[in-house]
Formats: C-alpha cells, structure tokens, sequence
C-alpha cells in the first residue's frame, strides 16, 4: 500500500466527487500536475483528482467542505502527508517535501480561484434570489367560444331550456330532407357541403339537432342545441370551414311570433347590452315559415352608422348588425317527425358563436380562434 492509498483509505476523499477543469481556474495546471506526476505517480493523481474536485464545486458550501478535505488542518489528506514527512527517510523528505508544498500551494490557488467564480456568479442580475416572490403556475382556462356558448346556455337556462346534443357526422335527411330542403336546394352541392358518404355529411348547421329531438319525445320542448357545424368554405378573415353555431327551439300549443320576439329580444339584451335596439326582417330558410334574421344596433356606432366623422366600419354605415336567424316552425317539419301541424306550433332560432365573440371582443380574423395561439386566447 502506497502512502496515497492509505489516504484514500481513510475516506478523506471520496471518488465520486463531480469533477471541473481545473486549468480554466489554474492556466498552469497541467503542467504543474505532470511535474507533480514526474515527481511521484501517486503524488500527480492525488493533485490532479483534488484539484478537479475542487473546480467541480456547485456552490461555496461544497468548495468549503472538498477543501477541508483536501487541505484542512485536521483530516486534510494533503495536511496528513505533510505531517508525516518528518518520519520519512532524509532523502525521500528532500524528495518530497517541496512537492507536498507545492501540491499544496496550487489547490489553494484553484480554490480562491473558484470561490472569486461562484461569488461572482451569485453577483449576476439573473442569479437566484430567494427572496422574489414566486412563479405562479400557469392554469388553462375555457377557450372564448366556450364562454361565449356557456353563456348561452345559461341564458337560456334561465328561460326554461335544456341541452340537446346531436351528432357531427349527420344524415343528409336530418341535415336537409327533413328540414324542408327541396331536393335540388344548393346547399345539398358538394361545393358547398363536407360529404362522408353519399348519406352521410358534416352538419352545415345545428339544426338537424331538432327533427332528432321532435323524433324521440313530444311537445312541449324548450331546448337549445350548441355544437360545431362545417360548410366546404373559401377560408378568408370571417369565414372558416368549421365553426359554431347555437340552435334554439320552443314547441307547445299557442305559440305565437309575439312569444319568438320576446325570447329573441331577452337573449339581445343579455348578451349585447340593455340598451340595445333589435328589429326582424323577412329571411327564407326552407324550415320556418314564416323567416326572419333578427339585427341588432351596431355594437360600435350605436346605431348611427358613423365613427366620428367617418363610416361605421362595423355595420359599414348601415347602424344595424345581422345576428341570427329565426322563425316559426314549418308545418312540414312538424309532419316529417310525426307531429300534427293543425294542433303543434313552435319556434326556432339558431346564431353563430364566432360572430358573438368577435363582435364582443373586436376579434378582426375568425382564423384565430382556431389557431391556438396562446397570445391571442390569454386574452379572453
Ligand atoms: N340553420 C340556419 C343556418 O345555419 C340558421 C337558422 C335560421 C336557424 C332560422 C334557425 C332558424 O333555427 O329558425 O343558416
């Protein structure tokens, strides 16, 4: 056993210290620790193994305790082998002695020299303070076009109405044929329709959601019908190829157009201010009859059709939005699901969510809503 081993055998001086490059704090390194090594083997790699254990330091608590086991007064493994020079024969004392100190010398310079580092990385503006207040975590929250329909459907809760969902891949005789589409109406084209099948499609609107709902129970219903809808679209700024739409429809005896416009303007007020002003202009959809869109006062302008001086470019001057489309139930509905359209009335509405939201939030690009982009949806 060399005089090293012993050393090492006292568990002064562990193996498995994270290592550093010592000649980036000690230019000379290398050729100190190949002196050291010419001197006596044992001599070089107990250096080099310190020293590198010395750079290797992560914080000054460690470089603290790896030196006072390399160079402490006590248990230092290079303080052992100086104290137990005099007991060794003169030549090999003359031999070693000046290598001890030597050894001893530059590890102390390696450690000044990684202390004067870690204290000035500690000095560095991006260095941990522990006294900032915390990271909060980040935490999703419901996409707009969820708020926007969840405060549809509370809305309409508060009216009396429940959910209906129907599916997204719908029959061609839900989505058109029952609805009272003639056979060759053009939204049956593949231009303008997603087709599966050549029964199947992607609903161009939520719609079909009330022959499904007419066919499995009986009136009186009160429901709404949110979900996705897709129409084979020229993508541009305000239009997509899929987007969301909210369908509502009311189904009794008696049910008159005094009872729609009331509905209709209850939902105006809510969503788009008390004061807002709302009138119905007469729209063909081949399932009311008779049909209407509902506009709205222009969100921006009030009204008035300008913005200062200029045109209102929401509502393009005109002082009126278009917001929904509405109407009474057509009788042929009514027959198609196996009502008597003598004793049944009713009436429906549906509304697109995008254009709520973009009207609510200035939103420019219906594209962005799809985008999950999280600049843009933070914002909501
Ligand atoms: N389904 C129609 C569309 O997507 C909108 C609509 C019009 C729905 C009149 C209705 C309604 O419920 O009564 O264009």
């Amino acid at each position: 056993m060399t005089r090293y081993e012993g050393n090492r055998g006292r568990g002064a001086f562990p193996e498995e210290w994270d290592g550093g490059d010592a000649a980036t704090l000690l230019p000379a390194h290398a050729t100190q620790a190949a002196e050291l090594a010419a001197l006596d083997a044992g001599l070089g790699e107990l250096y080099d193994r310190a020293a590198r254990g010395l750079a290797g330091a992560g914080s000054s608590a460690e470089l603290a305790s790896r030196s006072t086991q390399v160079m402490g007064r006590e248990r230092g493994v290079i303080t052992a082998l100086l104290a137990e020079l005099p007991d060794l024969p003169i030549e090999e004392r003359k031999r070693l002695g000046g290598g001890y100190n030597k050894a001893k010398r530059w590890l102390a310079e390696i450690e000044a020299a990684k202390r004067a580092a870690l204290e000035r990385a500690a000095d560095r503006p991006d260095a941990l303070d522990v006294t900032l207040p915390g990271r909060r975590p980040w935490v999703g929250h419901r996409h707009v076009l969820a708020q926007i329909r969840d405060e549809l459907l509370d809305l309409f809760h508060g009216l009396g109405y429940s959910v209906y969902t129907s599916p997204e891949a719908e029959l061609e005789e839900y989505n058109f044929t029952k609805l009272n589409f003639p056979p060759d109406h053009p939204a049956r084209d593949a231009h303008d329709t997603y087709w599966v099948d050549d029964r199947v499609l992607l609903r161009t609107h939520t719609s079909p959601g009330w022959v499904r709902a007419m066919e499995e129970r009986k009136p009186p219903l009160r429901l709404v019908f949110p979900g996705r809808t897709y129409r084979a679209e020229q993508v541009d700024a305000s239009h997509m190829d899929q987007f969301h739409q909210l369908d509502g429809l009311f189904v009794d005896r008696h049910v008159s157009m005094a009872d729609l416009k009331s509905t209709l303007n209850t939902f105006a007020r809510s969503i788009y201010g008390q004061g807002v002003k709302t009138r119905l202009i007469p729209v063909y959809f081949p399932f009311v009859e008779p049909g209407a869109q509902m506009d709205v006062s222009c969100v921006n302008c009030g009204g008035s059709g300008r913005s200062g001086s200029s045109r209102c470019v929401v509502c393009r001057g005109s002082g009126w939005l278009e917001v929904l489309g509405a109407g009474m139930v057509h009788p042929n509905v009514f027959r198609a699901v196996g009502y008597d359209p003598e004793e049944t009335t009713g009436f429906a509405f549906g509304m697109g969510l995008e254009r709520i939201a973009m009207l609510r939030h200035g939103i420019p690009e219906i594209r962005l809503f799809l985008e999950n982009d999280q600049r843009f949806l933070r914002q909501f």
